[in-house]
């Protein structure tokens, strides 16, 4: 960690994919236990800012750097290893894959880590439960409503006890019923697991769930803590 005691932060980071960037000199930091909505408008570049502090997309400069290592100083197998086994990610789509069961789909990431099917589906159920939906684990996603499927998605991104979590408008497409009950749930077990959460959002409703708000406009993020 950062003398302050970050556990995730960026600084200074540029990228573009034409001419204009979509981030442009961006900040950023969080600390393990913290949850930190990123808001702003459509196209402000808030999904690029997640992409880079999560080390799937590689910043044109700047600097990302998660428990004192540098992102740009690792070969792509590092970062791989450290997006399974210490991010965790939750998607507006699930992104479940549509082949396994929902246990299955949870268990998936354990097993990307070697642990065995039987202790991974039994940690799997586990999750499923706690996100009240351990009666879908033998279904497939095509076979859920959307508010089960992203349940099961916020279950998979739980799984492996992640210190970062990364949401991308994770309760996007589910009505405001399901996804306040999702957002508790998610948080709820976030903050007992300590884990810090990115959780990028255009409602308010949703933030609200955070600790403090960053505010993404033009390729920037600013704190909000200062400005109200
Ligand atoms: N893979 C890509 N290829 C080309 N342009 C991209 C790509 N990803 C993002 N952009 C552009 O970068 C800018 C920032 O996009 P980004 O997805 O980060 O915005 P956002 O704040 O997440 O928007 P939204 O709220 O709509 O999800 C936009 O102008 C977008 O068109
Ligand atoms: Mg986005």
């Amino acid at each position: 960690m950062t003398p302050d005691g970050a556990l995730l932060t960026a600084q200074d980071l540029r990228k573009a994919y034409g001419p204009t960037p979509a981030l442009d000199g961006a900040d950023f930091s969080i600390h393990p236990g913290e949850v930190v909505a990123v808001m702003g408008p459509s196209g402000s570049g808030k999904s690029t800012l997640l992409h880079c502090l999560a080390g799937i997309v590689r910043p044109d400069s700047g600097s990302v750097r998660f428990d004192g290592r540098e992102l740009s100083q690792m070969g792509d197998a590092e970062r791989s290893a450290l997006r399974r086994g210490e991010f965790g990610f939750v998607f507006q789509f699930g992104q479940l894959v549509p082949e396994l069961t929902c246990v299955e789909n949870v268990a998936l990431p354990l097993r990307l880590t070697g642990v065995k099917r039987k202790d991974a589906e039994g940690r799997a159920l586990e999750w499923l439960e706690r996100l009240e939906v351990a009666e879908v684990g033998g279904k497939r996603p095509g076979q859920v409503s959307g508010g089960q499927g992203q349940r099961v998605a916020v279950a998979r991104s739980l799984v492996t006890s992640p210190r970062v979590l990364f949401a991308d408008e994770p309760t996007g497409a589910l009505d405001s019923l399901n996804g306040e009950r999702v957002m508790e749930l998610f948080t709820q077990a976030a903050r007992e697991t300590r884990a810090a959460v990115v959780l990028v959002t255009h409602e308010a409703r949703v933030a609200a769930y955070s600790d403090r708000e960053v505010v993404v406009r033009d390729g920037k993020a600013r704190d909000m803590a200062g400005a109200v």
